[in-house]
């Protein structure tokens, strides 16, 4: 039996797509786990490009059943729609199974999370804007609609005109909105219904069920460590918890199941949106690896904010995550620096801080102390094994596990699925 977590160690875009792909063909089961459409995926197979957000990217591996489970919110026209492109392209993408208990995206939870962050203005959250974080407070707030509510009619339009007795006095005389009527979400929601009934699930039994039967699942996480809702940068977080632990809760299957927990880390650090991130590059450098890394959101296309690899972001993410192996990406695009800075401590007013603060106040006010290692000019793209990685560039990869304390297992020297450095075995 496997059971495999991929999880993101720093703000999200890390390149989880690249090593969930590479898994994937080894995998029976892809599953993710928390989040919905606010997760961008890009893998790049046969020189193709597919941008996935709600899909787990082991769907274009043909054998791997993809899934998804309770802990996503599910955009049923984004996901109807994600399947027809895929279909278009040739990718058979409608043997996917979707949990009964996941969450349904409304219409009126994708204007409530525009319109807060209007509201917020100058302290909004820089939210991609899907109707994420609403879906998940109605969820806690036992207000949500699931998957299973989209086939009993009644039902469904009792819990959809409970649900618009609140948003419409909110939607209306808060934010001065036109209210929304039961009919309408009714009738986007049975626009794909019929297109999901097959699909539902009861995802809980399938995973264990397969891991009983000694099958393989890889639980891709979306989003990332420092985005969660409990242990990232609050109020900046998404509102799901995409770590580890989030597997479990996300999927219906126990923390006994897993034997490998993967931490994809960006050989650099990037964010999207608003939040603390103490080693932000201003200034042309930041702009620089911004372009080397076409660092531009998937979801939102938003530029994303730049920064040297910070080790005590990873560091801290490689222990709550309980991380049995780390994989690098994107270690291409520091090729042509001189020197390659790491952040291996914060100084706080005055004082140096070798973990992450406790507080969030402390993190507001750290500034970043650098350790500088000699940079690499040669082209890495084509290296397939650790030993064919310039002497620099080993010493950087040798460093980043010292600092993060977890072995570097895996390599990406580029976009395409080949471009990687495998180390150590991920299965
Ligand atoms: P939300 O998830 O749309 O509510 O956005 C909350 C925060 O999480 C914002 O800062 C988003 O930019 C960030 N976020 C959400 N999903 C992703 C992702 O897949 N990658 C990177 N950042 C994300």
């Amino acid at each position: 039996m496997a059971g495999i977590i991929i999880v993101g160690t720093q703000w999200g875009d890390e390149g989880k797509g690249k090593a969930t792909d590479q898994l994937g063909e080894r995998v029976d089961f892809v599953v993710r786990y928390s989040g919905g459409n606010n997760a961008g995926h890009t893998v790049v197979v046969g020189g193709e490009t597919y941008a996935l957000h709600l899909l787990p990217s082991g769907i274009l591996n043909p054998n791997c059943v993809p899934v998804i489970g309770n802990g996503v919110v599910i955009d049923l026209g984004v996901l109807c729609a994600e399947i027809d492109g895929l279909a278009a392209r040739g990718v058979r993408a409608d043997q996917v199974l979707i949990s009964a208990n996941a969450h349904v995206i409304t219409p009126y939870h994708r204007v409530i999370d525009r319109v807060t962050e209007r509201f917020l203005g100058k302290r909004k959250i820089g939210t991609t804007g899907r109707g994420v974080g609403p879906a998940y407070a109605d969820k806690v707030n036992r207000m949500g609609i699931r998957i299973q509510d989209l086939f009993d009619e009644s039902i469904l339009r009792q819990k959809i005109a409970a649900a618009l007795e609140q948003k419409n006095a909110l939607l209306v005389k808060v934010y001065n909105r036109p209210a929304i009527t039961v009919d309408e979400v009714y009738d986007e929601l049975m626009t794909y219904a019929p297109r999901i009934q097959p699909m539902m699930a009861d995802v809980a039994t399938v995973l264990n069920d397969a891991l009983d039967a000694g099958r393989t699942v890889l639980f891709e996480g979306a989003q990332a460590h420092h985005l969660d809702v409990d242990f990232g940068t609050y109020p900046y977080v998404t509102s799901s918890s995409p770590i580890a632990a989030g597997a479990c809760t996300g999927s219906g299957v126990g923390p006994t199941r897993i034997d490998r927990i993967i931490g994809i880390a960006k050989a650099y650090t990037t964010r999207v949106g608003e939040g603390p991130f103490p080693g932000e590059l201003l200034d042309d450098t930041g702009e620089a690896l911004r372009r080397a890394g076409a660092e531009y959101g998937t979801t939102t296309g938003r530029p994303r904010r730049c920064g040297w690899f910070d080790a005590l972001v990873v560091r801290q993410a490689a222990r709550v995550n309980a991380l049995t192996d780390v994989f690098l990406t994107k270690l291409d695009v520091l090729t042509g620096w001189d020197k390659v800075p790491v952040v291996v401590a914060y100084d706080v007013n005055g004082v140096r801080l070798d973990a992450m603060p406790m507080t969030q106040t402390e993190l507001h006010h750290a500034t970043p102390v650098y350790e500088y290692m000699d940079g690499w000019t040669e082209d890495i793209s084509s290296a397939r094994t650790f030993a064919d990685l310039p002497a620099n560039t080993q010493a950087y990869v040798k460093r980043l596990e010292d600092l993060v304390g977890v072995r570097i297992s895996g390599i990406g020297v580029g976009p395409g699925r080949e471009q990687t450095v495998m180390v150590h075995d991920l299965l």
